[in-house]
């Protein structure tokens, strides 16, 4: 078999590439580890920056997004029992979307669908030969047979877990990364929102956010002990815990109920330079993780995959390599802006086992600056809608 861009991953990374590819005339096979039913079944990210939007809106599939997404001018911060608002509209001219990955990637799947693209679901064992001359390949196995995808090029948007990273030499590859000693609790539960915008709460006892999906459907985490697993947490336990770190006023208004999802997250900034090796280019969770305060997962790798469709495209319609030469750059370059983005907000709302009393007034101070400076609301702003690309 041939294509010309052999995609490792069926996640929103891949599908998104292979979209916009296909919108260009460029073939792009996707080769995906899971089922459809369990990559749609992943509760993960919620908030879409106006770069991920239009990029669906470039691929065509940004209908239902604009139908049954929500859109966010801004959002609250909580501190000490306290509440104050961040204008995103006022301050940037952007709103954030508030439609969930798994709409995203199921918007993506029926639009692969529809035009007989074609991913193969179930894969194993999935090598990447060759990535560093012109005629790679990829092998893998598929229901006890193995077959071989001969391509121009190789996306690597298997995630973090995935072969596409390992594939370049570790004489060639630079990883950097920090973990945090606590994870995320997260559940999903058929209640409304407590509030219409999203509060991410600063409190004594640890970190929580109160985030939603629709009208009757929330997404809440709290700050949990990496050592804890979900099970360890009822439903009542957790909506106490919620309530114990979220402002009074938002505590009364929350309505708790069964919940239908419940994991734990664990928070790592990481990034593996660089993300070209010959013909094999990484995108997203492949290459790089944030810790999820302030959203920018998806919505990173998002921007990776538009550079990267720029210059297949720029390759294939013009015949020029600047695009695909410098897409490790380009890329990296933003990558580690969200980093620092996350990694500072990270650092501004969870409660750290070694935090000395003067380690906390220094996170109390910064908030208070947040509060009350308009040049730092300004840049908070400008990070959470997205950098420009
Ligand atoms: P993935 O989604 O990991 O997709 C990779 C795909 O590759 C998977 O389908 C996997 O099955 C497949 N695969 C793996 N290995 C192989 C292999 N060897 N062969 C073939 N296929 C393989 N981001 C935000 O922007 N906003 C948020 O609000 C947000 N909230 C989050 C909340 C949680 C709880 C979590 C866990 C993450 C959150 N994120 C958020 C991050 C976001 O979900 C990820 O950044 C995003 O999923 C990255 O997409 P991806 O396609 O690069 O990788
Ligand atoms: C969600 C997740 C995040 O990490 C975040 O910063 C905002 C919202 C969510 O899952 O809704």
């Amino acid at each position: 078999m041939r294509t010309q861009v052999a995609i490792i991953g069926g996640g929103p990374s891949g599908l998104l590439l292979g979209q916009l590819l296909h919108r260009r005339g460029i073939d792009a096979v996707v080769l995906e580890r899971k089922t459809r039913d369990y990559v749609l079944g992943r509760v993960r990210a919620g908030v879409l920056e106006a770069g991920l939007v239009g990029l669906m809106e470039e691929a065509g599939v940004a209908d239902r997004l604009h139908r049954e997404g929500y859109v966010h001018d801004g959002t609250q911060i909580a501190c000490a029992g306290e509440m104050f608002h961040i204008d995103f509209r006022a301050l940037t001219g952007k709103p954030v979307i508030v439609y969930g990955q798994t709409e995203v990637t199921r918007d993506l799947y029926d639009a692969r669908e529809a035009v007989d693209a074609r991913t193969e679901f179930e894969v194993d064992h999935v090598a990447i030969h060759d990535a560093d001359t012109e005629r790679p390949h990829v092998t893998y196995d598929q229901h006890g047979a193995t077959h071989r995808l001969d391509c121009d090029f190789v996306a690597g948007c298997d995630g973090f877990h995935g072969i596409s990273r390992q594939t370049i030499p570790l004489g060639i590859r630079r990883e950097y990364e920090k973990t945090s000693p606590f994870g995320w609790l997260g559940i999903l539960s058929r209640t409304p929102p407590v509030y219409d915008e999203l509060i991410y709460a600063n409190s004594d006892r640890g970190f929580a956010l109160c985030s939603m999906r629709n009208e009757n459907l929330s997404r809440y985490y709290v700050q949990c002990a990496l050592s804890d697993h979900p099970e360890d947490w009822t439903d009542t336990a957790f909506w106490q815990e919620l309530k114990r770190r979220i402002p009074p006023e938002a505590a009364a208004r929350l309505v708790t109920g069964p919940s239908i999802e419940k994991s734990i997250a664990p928070l790592r900034s990481f990034v593996s330079e660089p993300m070209r090796w010959g013909r094999l280019f990484l995108c997203g969770d492949a290459a790089h993780i944030v810790p999820p305060t302030g959203a920018k997962g998806l919505n990173t790798a998002a921007s990776d995959v538009h550079y990267l469709h720029r210059g297949l495209t720029q390759f294939y319609e013009d015949g020029d390599p600047e695009g695909i030469d410098r897409y490790s750059e380009r890329a990296l370059l933003r990558v580690w802006k969200a980093e620092r983005f996350s990694w500072w907000f990270s650092s501004l709302m969870h409660r750290y086992p070694d935090q000395s009393p003067f380690d906390l007034k220094m996170q109390q101070a910064d908030i208070a600056f947040l509060r009350d400076n308009a040049a730092q609301q300004q840049a908070f702003a400008e990070n959470y809608v997205g950098l420009p690309y």
